[in-house]
């Protein structure tokens, strides 16, 4: 795993935007996943830019969830598809049929495997960014998800129950079941990159880096991954 520092939140957005803008020049018709929560709208905010000045095309880019919440409507307030919508997909004209999303309402079973084979039916995930959960989970694989596994339907942890009710309110408002890519899935990309900001992920980030490679830490997946990258910011670095 490589690591680039960052500045700071700013540097950090433009950093991970050329790298995503630097996969889609050399393979327009990329197979993207991409993370929700806070970490990622300022590298929303720098494609969006890029795609608006003409410095990006996103006409041929697919992409797939890489988690959702389940048990939720479709047009659920909460529904992290939406989430990317609004923050990203919309703004850059992605259109829903190049967008492979998990159903929060479909049989778990066939729900994974139809996401499972739309990935393999495009060829595999080119480039994966992630953002690091406070508990070191990679979308919603909580610690103890082991490394081979597939998309799936997992329990929330309470540690994730209680990070996501920023996002939505209270914990009451946080559903207890989620749809997630898996740890596995996320090894077999060809391209992992994890993005860490602030001095809230400095202690998770550094058993990321330097604590022994278990699944008790999901994150530390990456360091099994042949090509990956963390990008983080000073204040997540401990600088
Ligand atoms: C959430 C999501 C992850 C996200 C992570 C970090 O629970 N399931 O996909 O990357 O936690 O979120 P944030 O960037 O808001 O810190």
């Amino acid at each position: 795993m490589k690591i680039l520092e960052a500045s700071d939140y700013a540097d950090l957005s433009r950093k991970a935007a050329d790298i995503l803008l630097a996969q889609l020049r050399g393979k327009p018709d990329s197979l993207l996943v991409l993370p929700t929560g806070n970490t990622p709208l300022g590298l929303f905010r720098e494609l969006v830019r890029a795609a608006r000045s003409g410095a990006a095309d996103f006409a041929r880019v697919r992409f797939v969830t890489l988690d959702e919440y389940a048990g939720i409507a479709g047009n659920d307030r909460r529904r992290l598809l939406l989430w990317l919508r609004k923050e990203l997909l919309d703004p850059i004209g992605v259109a829903d049929d190049s967008v492979l999303a998990f159903d929060p309402l479909a049989d778990a079973t066939s729900e994974v495997e139809r996401i499972e084979a739309g990935i393999a039916e495009y060829g595999g995930v080119d480039l994966a960014v992630v953002g690091l959960g406070p508990n070191g989970h990679l979308g919603f694989n909580e610690p103890g998800s082991p490394f081979d596994s597939r998309a799936r339907q997992v329990p929330l942890t309470p540690e994730s129950i209680r990070s996501n009710a920023a996002y939505w309110g209270s914990e009451a408002d946080v559903p207890a079941t989620a749809f997630t890519l898996g740890l596995g899935t996320l090894l077999a990309s060809r391209k992992l990159v994890l993005i860490a900001s602030g001095a809230a992920k400095r202690d998770i980030l550094a058993r990321t880096i330097d604590g022994g490679i278990s699944p008790e830490v999901p994150a530390t997946l990456l360091r099994r991954h042949p090509d990956s990258l963390a990008i983080a910011d000073r204040a997540a670095l401990g600088g």
